[in-house]
């Protein structure tokens, strides 16, 4: 990562809390949950950080068409240690197939549920 985007990246993340600080009393919207808790690793387009993360953009949506596939998206560390709860990971993670995907889902595609 760039200097400059790290900084920029920084500068997000930051008026994400103040946000997050000024609506505390209310459930977050999956944006807001991904910039919190997922952004800071898989970056805001979900394309990863090369050799550390790897790109959502292409695998999330095969993922959620096989069973196998959605137990191991809903079990990996950053769905399953996120302080999100079921349905809002769920909401999050539908979020995330529609609006990070390269390819948008087809009719095949379950959206996940609590
Ligand atoms: C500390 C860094 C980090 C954070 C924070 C993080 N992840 Fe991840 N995530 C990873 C890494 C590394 C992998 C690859 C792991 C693997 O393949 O076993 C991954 C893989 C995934 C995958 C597998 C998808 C695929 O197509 O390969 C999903 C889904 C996922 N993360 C969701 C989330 C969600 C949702 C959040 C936020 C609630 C989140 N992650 C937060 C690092 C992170």
């Amino acid at each position: 990562m760039r200097a400059a985007q790290r900084t920029s990246l920084i500068g997000a993340s930051a008026a994400v809390i103040a946000i997050g600080f000024c609506t505390s009393l209310r459930a977050y919207e999956p944006p807001t949950n991904y910039a919190l808790q997922c952004m800071g690793c898989h970056t805001p387009d979900g394309a990863g950080i090369a050799d550390r993360v790897p790109s959502i953009r292409d695998t999330l949506l095969p993922f959620a068409l096989m069973p196998e596939g959605r137990r191991f998206i809903v079990q990996v560390p950053g769905s399953a240690q996120s302080t999100l709860s079921n349905a809002e990971l769920a909401e999050l993670l539908n979020w995330m197939i529609r609006t990070l995907s390269t390819k948008p889902p087809t009719d095949l595609f379950v959206p996940f549920t609590e």
